[in-house]
């Protein structure tokens, strides 16, 4: 498996990140912590703790991230092979609640002293939550006071990771470093470590190219590499663009092609598609190509990752949307390429959509389940 992985990322002295290609939730934290031993360096750079990055372990406990990039997992005392080298970074243009990232620290068990923020990274208070509670009905925010503190930001009025006074932040997150990402993230790469960038929420959401006003309120793109933690696109070397093999949406706004009620019903309770930050429950659609399409896009997708083809398993047909049309495939039994024809030409049939090859599929939750493709 290690070998596979080797075979296609190849990160010594590499830049990667993790995009997600519809509306968020399709899978990044998983991807993230199963590529997670090929880097040296996790980092954050958007989105704040409206994210929820699952990872499934093995023995089937579940770790949910909301501000800790998901390649901390591999430093907690669970691990097997422990890689306590890692640091983990919230890169500038990460939103950060305080008592979220203690937590985070403490669910994964890093050291502290690994964490790294920004010193200009913008804080979230109790006014961005009690505003964002308030005021994100018609969105349907997370209301975790994320689109306020952002705003606070625009209006260069905010309270940043830099202000807080010292004793404040020995009492909330003792031993956590603060300081200046870009430069730290510059001179590890010129020194030859590997840094994995984990993108929040996903290009559907994006404030600019999602289905606006139905969006987060930061940039969700590989763009947001450059202009937020600082690394320029010449220095990134992978894109990684993750999709589900169907469609969900937390919140308000628009998504398509719907599914029948029953199959939505199916596929909600097969997938758990219930939000991991507020426990909402998610509008399930079918696959929509146009979506994805233009995540590839924007993203400069270099690889693909399509998770949760699992949960479409024993559908008697399952619809794709294309263009103005909707594709019709028979349904599976298996979710291996080899043993099942359907499910053999319901990926080739993507790929085709997509004019892209397809390297990893998600078969199920827990993380051992993706299969790399040759
Ligand atoms: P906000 O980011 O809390 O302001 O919410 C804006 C919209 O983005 C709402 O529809 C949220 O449900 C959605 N959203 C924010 N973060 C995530 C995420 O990580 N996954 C899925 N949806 C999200
Ligand atoms: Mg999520």
């Amino acid at each position: 498996m290690e070998k596979k992985v080797k075979s296609i990322v190849k990160s010594k002295g590499k830049v990667g990140v993790v995009t997600s290609l519809q509306y968020g939730d399709e899978g990044k934290g998983r991807l993230v912590d199963y590529l997670a031993p090929q880097y040296d360096i996790g980092a954050r750079f958007n989105g704040s703790c409206n994210a929820g990055h699952t990872v499934i372990l093995n023995d089937n406990t579940k770790i949910v991230l909301h501000m800790l990039p998901a390649t901390s997992i591999r430093s907690g005392p669970k691990e097997k092979k422990r890689k306590t080298s890692y640091a983990a970074v919230l890169a500038c243009g990460t939103i950060v609640d305080i008592d979220v990232l203690r937590k985070d620290i403490e669910a994964t068990g890093i050291d502290p002293k690994k964490v790294l923020v920004d010193e200009r990274c913008p804080v979230i208070t109790d006014e961005d939550r009690e505003e964002d509670k308030k005021t994100g009905g018609k969105v349907g925010t997370t209301g975790k006071g994320v689109g306020p503190c952002m705003e606070r930001q625009m209006k260069r009025t905010g309270k940043r990771m830099g202000d807080i006074k010292e004793n404040e932040r020995k009492s909330a997150i003792s031993g956590v470093r603060i300081g200046d990402t870009r430069e730290y993230l510059w001179q590890s790469i010129k020194e030859g470590k590997s840094v994995l960038f984990e993108g929040a929420q996903a290009i559907g959401l994006d404030i600019w190219h999602g289905t606006y006003p139905y969006v987060t309120s930061s940039c969700c793109s590989t763009g947001a590499v450059s202009s937020n933690a600082g690394i320029p696109w010449n220095m990134i070397d992978e894109v990684w663009g993750v999709f589900k093999a169907y469609t969900t949406r937390v919140g308000n706004g628009p998504m398509k092609p719907e599914m029948p009620y029953d199959i939505e019903e199916y596929v909600r309770k097969v997938g758990n598609e219930f939000g991991s930050t507020t426990g909402r429950p998610r509008r399930c659609a079918w696959l929509n190509i146009d979506d994805v399409k233009k995540g590839i896009e924007i993203n400069g997708t270099t690889h693909l990752c399509m998770t949760k083809s699992d949960v479409l398993r024993g559908l008697e047909s399952i619809v794709v949307k294309v263009e103005d049309r909707e594709e019709v495939f028979g349904g599976f039994q298996e979710v291996d390429e080899s043993e099942d024809r359907n499910f053999m030409l319901f990926i080739g049939g993507i790929e085709e959509m997509l004019g892209k090859k397809i390297d990893m599929i998600g078969i199920g939750p827990r993380r051992q389940d993706i299969k790399i493709r040759s």
